[in-house]
């Protein structure tokens, strides 16, 4: 038996490595991604070899590109947000590490994937529902589901045992669980389980305090073509190379930190901490952009199904037929939006403070309260306002009709 593991190279995913081996007896090949976790690779690759596994089962994959081109950034054209708030950093990264594992498995003849996400969360759902997607016979190992190492404690006697090495942080419990990657950092667990609690500082790692962000605001211009973003400040960049530039400053000035409870998908609520400086600026932006390139009806029609468009990411169903169709109006939503947008970043807020585009639908000649040279009759508009008020005349005349009887 022969299984592709998601390696990350840290203590729980190496415990899992080493159980794979031990008491399932497979033959273990790891997929180590480098999502823009800001971590060095490398060590990762090291300890992998340390525990055993030949270096052609190694694999070290920098997929940053493909991440945000193919699933940040479709995202992104819908303004995504869970529950009014989440930008989704965890949800949209798991299917694209199922694709590389199937592919994986595909490639080196394994008949099953394994990840460390545990049984009471999102990610396992997420995991497993798109490699099913991409492969129905692929079989999906999940250690937490299974195992009766189901302490901390016992994970380290674990480790102790199978000569695995700890560092002196991990010996006592795990301060809280972190997930990162370009587009954010979620942190979740420990000292952040009491919602009533506020969240200790340290727990923000890549966003500064608001009330430390300088006190001068910084301007930024986005261009967008076709709904993504294509250069910053007038310089053409990959997308990767965008996302990193707008964390780095959103970052310096405290934008993107949501403190949030939310509804998991296994049915339980749960407190985590998000900081995602470069999508709030881009959310922002894009917004900025649609505002002056979209149509009213098509701008109305993709923010009602944005959510429901958000909540089949959050669940895992990336790789479903009605994702994509939901994605298809989306796209054909975003052939107008380009053009440029200058927002203003100031201790942890990010506005838009000017927009253009060739593509505007913006009509100052329409819109002014100035002379308008014959643009717009206001006297349309009473016969518009006519007709619309029929139904609700009618409807206050029945009223006043039944109460008097
Ligand atoms: N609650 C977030 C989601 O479901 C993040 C989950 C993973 N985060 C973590 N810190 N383990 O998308
Ligand atoms: C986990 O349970 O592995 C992380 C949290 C989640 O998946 O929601």
């Amino acid at each position: 038996k022969k299984v592709v593991l998601a390696y990350s190279g840290g203590l729980d995913t190496s415990i899992i490595l080493k159980w794979l081996q031990t008491e399932y007896g497979c033959e273990v090949v790891t997929f180590t991604a480098d999502l823009g976790q800001g971590e060095e690779l490398e060590p990762a690759r090291a300890k992998a070899v340390t525990l055993g596994i030949a270096p052609e089962n190694i694999h070290i994959v920098d997929v940053r590109e493909e991440f945000v081109r193919d699933f940040v950034f479709p995202m992104f054209r819908a303004n995504a947000l869970y529950e009014g708030l989440y930008l989704l950093g965890t949800s949209i990264a798991r299917p694209l590490i199922s694709k590389h594992l199937v592919r994986i498995a595909e490639e080196t003849g394994a008949d099953a994937v394994a990840h460390g996400a545990t049984g009471k969360g999102n990610d396992q759902v997420r995991f497993e529902l798109s490699a099913y997607a991409l492969n129905p016979a692929i079989k999906v190992i999940a250690p937490w589901r299974e195992w009766d190492l189901t302490s901390r404690t016992k994970l380290i006697e674990f480790a102790e045992a199978n000569q695995i090495p700890i560092s002196k942080d991990k010996r006592g419990e795990a301060p809280f669980s972190v997930d990162a990657n370009l587009l954010h950092t979620s942190s979740e667990g420990k000292a952040l389980e009491n919602p009533g609690d506020e969240a200790p500082d340290y727990v923000y790692q890549r966003t500064v305090a608001p009330e430390d962000a300088p006190d001068t605001a910084e301007m930024l211009e986005i261009t967008f073509e076709a709904g993504d973003a294509v250069a910053i400040n007038g310089e053409a960049m990959s997308p990767a190379t965008i996302l990193t530039r707008l964390n780095e400053i959103g970052g310096r000035h405290g934008v993107g930190r949501l403190d949030l409870v939310e509804n998991r998908f296994v049915g339980m609520k749960s407190r985590g901490i998000y900081e995602t400086p470069g999508g709030t600026i881009l959310l922002e932006a894009h917004r900025g952009i649609e505002q002056i390139t979209l149509d009213a009806g098509a701008g109305h029609l993709k923010d009602s199904i944005m959510p429901r468009y958000a909540e089949l990411i959050y669940n895992g169903f990336w790789y479903s037929p009605e994702r994509e169709m939901l994605q298809a109006l989306i796209d054909k939503s975003q052939e107008h939006v380009s053009g440029t947008v200058r927002v203003k970043l100031y201790k942890g807020s990010v506005r838009t403070v000017a927009r253009w585009s060739d593509h505007s639908l913006y009509s100052e000649k329409h819109v002014t309260f100035e002379e308008d040279a014959g643009a717009y009759d206001q006297k349309d508009a009473a016969g518009f306002i006519r007709l619309n008020a029929l139904r609700l005349k009618l409807i206050a005349t029945r009223n006043a009709r039944v109460a008097k009887k």
